[in-house]
């Protein structure tokens, strides 16, 4: 496996754990960093051992605490596009990658951080950990798609006043506004995790991949399109053998083994 300087990545069964190893800098995301995930992500689409994928940060005090602002802070225009760029090439892999991704936020998830915990399916979260856009306190605004997510996750009135005021917000909080999907004590936070990625991994793997594109593409599709999507992939799934295997498993009243992985 490629090893890299930013991020750890331990393969456990079926899951991928990815750990944000920048602890001395909070994790915070700088050009190597970007790069580096969207590359190991890249490899463990292809990989078919992988079924499902834990995004966390390392150390007990961030998930990630933003993009970095020792890097940011003399970039040109030109080059601070390129830089959102970049952000933005990797939070849209992981929402297009047919495999699932959780974030096992375990501190900090500031900016950049919050904006990459937006991008993955599920989030979950550690009960002291902290969100937030704060990058109008720099002079800037969130880079990595913040701006457009946030209101399409928590509503308009909800993200203008979060986004505008950079106000920091408790794991409780988020999970009241519906941006965490569960808060539990730091201590119980990778296991609830793994748990869920093992249970995804009993699943058809074609059938998952589909429901992460179609619920994916509800939030930019019009209904009739959608639906007409969905139609289509239902059919598609009938041309695979796990759709054989999982309807003949549940009338046979046993566990299916599913097999494929396109
Ligand atoms: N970039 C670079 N370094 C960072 C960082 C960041 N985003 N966040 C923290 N660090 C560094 C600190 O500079 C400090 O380094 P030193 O030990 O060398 O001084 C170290 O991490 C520990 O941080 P603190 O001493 O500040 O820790 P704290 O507990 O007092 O505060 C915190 C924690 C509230 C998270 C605070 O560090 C903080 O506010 N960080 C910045 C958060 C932020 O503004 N994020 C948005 C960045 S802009 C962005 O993300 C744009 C985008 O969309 C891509």
């Amino acid at each position: 496996m490629t090893s890299y300087e930013t991020i750890r990545i331990a393969i456990d069964g079926t899951t991928a754990i990815i750990t944000i190893a920048r602890e001395k800098a909070l994790n915070a995301l700088n050009r190597q960093l970007v790069n580096e995930l969207t590359w190991a992500l890249r490899d463990l689409e292809a990989d078919a051992r992988v079924r499902a994928i834990i995004l966390t940060g390392a150390g007990e005090k961030a998930f990630v605490a933003g993009g970095d602002i020792t890097e940011m802070k003399n970039l040109s225009p030109a080059e601070a596009g390129t830089f959102s760029a970049l952000g933005h090439t990797l939070v849209d892999l992981i929402e297009q990658m047919g495999k699932p991704i959780i974030a096992a936020v375990n501190g900090f998830a500031l900016g950049g951080g919050c904006e990459l915990a937006l991008a993955c399916d599920f989030i979950y979260s550690a009960e002291n950990a902290k969100f937030g856009l704060p990058e109008v306190n720099l002079g800037t605004i969130p880079g990595f798609g913040g701006t457009q997510r946030l209101p399409r996750r928590i509503g308009m009135q909800r993200a203008l006043e979060l986004t505008i005021t950079g106000d920091i917000f408790s794991a409780q909080e988020a999970f009241r506004l519906g941006l965490v999907n569960l808060v539990c004590p730091a201590t119980e936070l990778m296991d609830r995790a793994k748990k869920t990625a093992q249970k995804i991994a009993q699943k058809g793997p074609t059938a998952v991949s589909y429901a992460k594109r179609l619920v994916r593409r509800a939030e930019v599709l019009p209904l009739s399109a959608g639906n007409e999507l969905e139609r289509e992939l239902f059919a598609l799934t009938f041309a695979t053998a796990d759709q054989k295997e999982g309807m003949t498993a549940f009338l046979e009243k046993r566990p299916a083994k599913f097999s494929s992985s396109s």
